[in-house]
């Protein structure tokens, strides 16, 4: 149960008692997701960093926190399956689009779109939650492959980041749904 209520209508209900199917996976809870608690942030180019929240190896997919303190750049690459993104604070693109997203807005990319990230100087850092299905196709100068970023190139950053830093791999693996 939740935080006891004291006035709320709803303080009388009772909660569900048969809450998993037998096969069922605890639900993932994290406070703070955009923590300011830098540790947390695995670097994932040389200017931007990824908080993991969510990692679904089976489906190849995770969410996280992506983290730019000032100018950053995630370099092109091409995606075959879908991309949200809500961005909390700070600035940033595509280099191939034509809107620029700050605080509260909202973006959903097609699968079958090739991008350039990139996060402004700010006074806030870029902080944006993204919903992810791998894999990024690394792309060169002329949009041809160039490499491939899938969840497991994601977990094994994000494992040895976490050991690095004194949070244990095992955090990591906690986030496995
Ligand atoms: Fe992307």
């Amino acid at each position: 149960m939740p935080e006891t209520a004291t006035s709320e209508f709803w303080r009388d209900i009772k909660p569900i008692t048969r809450v998993f199917k037998p096969d069922a996976l605890a639900e993932v809870y994290l406070a703070n997701a955009p923590t300011e608690d830098e540790r947390y942030y695995v670097p994932f180019s040389e200017t931007v960093s990824s908080r993991p929240l969510w990692i679904s190896p089976a489906q190849n997919r995770w969410c996280d926190i992506l983290m730019a303190k000032g100018a950053g750049l995630v370099n092109r690459h091409y995606h075959p399956h879908e991309v949200f993104a809500y961005t909390i604070s700070g600035k940033w693109g595509y280099l191939e689009h034509d809107w620029t997203a700050t605080a509260g807005d909202f973006v959903y990319e097609t699968p079958g779109e090739a991008h350039t990230l990139v996060a402004y100087e700010h006074k806030d850092p870029m902080k944006v939650f993204f919903i992810v299905t791998g894999p990024l196709i690394w792309l060169d100068e002329n949009g041809n492959s160039a490499g491939h970023f899938d969840v497991h190139d994601y977990i094994g950053l994000c494992r040895a980041h976490y050991d690095k830093v004194g949070l244990g791999a095992e955090a990591v693996r906690k986030l496995f749904r």
